[in-house]
């Protein structure tokens, strides 16, 4: 299996979860696109009945094009389940490193909502130490971006405030607000920084998923591999 076929066959493993008359969270990335489009197979094929909220505006929209019925936080607290991909997966503790999709703040507020949060994946994610290669994305709030960046410096990182290659804008998430990709090395302690970004003036949301992901689905050539938090 291609890495592309590996997100699909951890896409349809997490799907199966999914059952009569829940509200279903859908996440935002490659992966959750495959999780979306197993879903609309079982609501067009099985007649499954569920709604759905999802973490981004692309995600919205592949799935009410697909048929999926949308719930709303102004008639839902809670969700049954949501699945979403990630950027790291920590081995044992599945702690996450999420936002490299720049949704992390919807993703962030529907996985806080939901009973369970399921994580789908190619085995390239699963790492034994977050951060490292890839930084941690941080959503700040425009106003005085570059005042919240050397705040967060102080916290021992390099931020970086996204910019899409061939723009001529910075990125601006579903929110309307920056991302500040923030390479701290190897993190020691993923829930001190989160605990430390989440007081940090400006700071609208971490990347950091502590304590959040109950479950991961997990491919690799072979095939899919579940896994559960220690
Ligand atoms: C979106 O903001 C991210 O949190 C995604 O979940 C993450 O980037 C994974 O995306 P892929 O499935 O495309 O790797």
């Amino acid at each position: 299996m291609n890495r592309d076929a590996q997100r699909r066959a951890a896409a349809e493993a997490a799907a199966k979860l999914v059952e009569n008359g829940m509200v279903v969270g859908l996440g935002t990335g490659s992966t959750a696109a495959h999780f979306i489009d197993a879903l609309i197979r079982r609501v067009r094929d099985e007649g499954l009945k569920i709604t759905a909220i999802p973490t981004s505006l692309r995600s919205d929209r592949q799935a009410r094009e697909g048929g999926i019925k949308m719930a709303s936080f102004a008639n839902v607290r809670q969700l049954d389940l949501t699945v979403d991909g990630a950027d790291q997966i920590m081995r044992g503790s599945l702690d996450l490193v999420k936002g490299l999709g720049g949704a992390l703040l919807r993703e962030k507020i529907v996985a806080a909502a939901s009973k369970r949060l399921v994580i789908i994946a190619d085995s390239s994610k699963l790492v034994d130490h977050l951060g490292g290669k890839i930084p941690v994305p941080v959503e700040v709030v425009k106003f005085g971006w570059e005042s919240t960046a050397t705040r967060i410096e102080k916290l021992g990182a390099t931020p970086v405030r996204r910019w899409p290659k061939d723009t001529d804008q910075p990125f601006q998430t579903d929110g309307g607000n920056y991302i500040l990709d923030c390479t701290f090395g190897a993190l020691d302690d993923p829930a001190g920084l989160e605990r430390a970004l989440s007081h940090t003036i400006g700071v609208v949301e971490s990347g950091l998923f502590i304590g959040m992901a109950d479950t991961a689905f997990v491919a690799n050539a072979t095939g899919v591999e579940k896994l559960t938090r220690l």
